[in-house]
């Protein structure tokens, strides 16, 4: 009887999420976004009925991220959905084991002009040409300062890029700014050199870039994780990944969106996305073996998806086009299909799967 209350209790706060959603997706895409974050950011998130999984549903899905720390379980929240750090309570009380706040660029800047978000709901995919709307390092900062975020429990990591009108010249000043700014106030760094959104920005994953970058970091590069693009030819990818590991960057993050000009032109998340970002995973291990720590991104939107990057040598994932699509709950509601997969699998721990798809 216990467990029947238990189940429909369960099931009333997923259907609760799922409305939630649903009422935010009748809205336009931006408009969504902005008044969801508004609400998490008032806390919003305790307005809905709780919806939490016990231990017992996590077993065996502690994974270390090297730097992050060992997790609960693998699921993070991906770059972009709090890009100033505006509700990361909300985030941490919605399941997500790390976050990641972010692409923060050095000034202020508004971005690219509006519509500039689009939701594709028949291949459950996002196009966005946000261009880095961000309120600048400054007042980031200083949200940053007065959370006083306890990292230990949900590691937060916090996502760098470059101001529109930083020419690519100067582009390294801007990354080192905002690295050096966050640096102690960070569980891990990224340096997105993989926005489609920002004219010149890809030209930055390049050897000479990535070195150049390292050498002015010093030791503290191991801090910073580095986000790629999945429309790099196999080559130029692999010599990336090359860079990353002799640099001693602390890992990879792959991958960002899919450069796009039809429906929309922009970067593309969401399903389409999954099987180019399976294939960096692939790709990077061919030249690593399990050297670089890989984070994965694109196209996660179920637990076969989470278990298939993890298989592929993934130490975590993140999310998303899942949260537009399924609502607060998706982590949750993913780590439960997880749980399915590797019971199905008679896979006892992540850990003993992790990179098994190339032995
Ligand atoms: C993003 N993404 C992103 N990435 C990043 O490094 N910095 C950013 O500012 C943003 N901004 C952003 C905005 C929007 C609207 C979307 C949809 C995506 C990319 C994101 O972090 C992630 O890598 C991709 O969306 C792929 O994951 P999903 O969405 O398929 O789970």
């Amino acid at each position: 009887m216990d467990s029947l209350i238990l189940r429909n209790r369960k099931s009333f706060a997923q259907l609760m999420g799922r409305a939630s959603a649903f009422c935010l997706r009748l809205l336009p895409p931006e408009v969504a976004h902005d008044l969801g974050m508004k609400l998490l950011s008032l806390g919003g998130i305790r307005w809905l009925p709780p919806y939490r999984l016990g231990e017992a549903a996590l077993s065996g899905m502690r994974l270390q991220i090297p730097g992050l720390g060992l997790l609960d379980h693998p699921i993070g929240l991906a770059a972009g959905f709090d890009k100033h750090l505006r509700a990361p309570g909300a985030f941490a009380q919605m399941g997500f084991s790390f976050l990641e706040a972010g692409t923060i660029t050095p000034k202020p800047q508004s971005g690219n002009p509006k519509p500039r978000l689009f939701r594709y709901p028949h291949n459950q995919s996002i196009i966005n040409r946000m261009g880095f709307n961000s309120d600048g390092v400054e007042v980031v900062l200083k949200r940053c300062r007065a959370l006083d975020w306890q990292q230990k429990r949900v590691p937060l990591g916090i996502n760098i890029g470059k101001n529109r009108d930083t020419p690519d010249h100067l582009a390294l000043d801007d990354y080192l700014l905002g690295i050096s700014k966050f640096y102690d106030h960070a569980a891990y760094l990224v340096a997105n050199i993989s926005s489609p959104n920002t004219e010149g920005l890809r030209n930055l994953a390049s050897e000479s870039f990535l070195n150049k970058l390292a050498s002015e970091l010093g030791s503290k590069a191991s801090k910073v994780w580095i986000k790629l693009d999945p429309d790099q030819s196999k080559q130029a990818f692999r010599s990336l990944i090359e860079v990353v590991g002799n640099a001693g960057f602390g890992g990879v993050i792959l991958s960002n969106t899919h450069r796009v000009s039809e429906p929309e032109s922009g970067g593309q998340s969401g399903q389409p996305l999954g099987h180019l970002s399976v294939q960096c995973l692939e790709w990077a291990w061919e030249v690593h073996r399990g050297r670089i720590p890989m984070i994965s991104s694109g196209g996660i939107l179920s637990g076969a998806d989470v278990l298939a990057r993890i298989i592929r040598g993934a130490s975590g994932v993140q999310l998303y086009t899942a949260l537009v699509y399924r609502g607060p709950w998706a982590v949750n509601e993913i780590l439960l299909e997880l749980a399915q997969e590797m019971r199905l699998r008679g896979i006892q721990t992540l850990k003993e799967v992790q990179g098994s798809y190339y032995s």
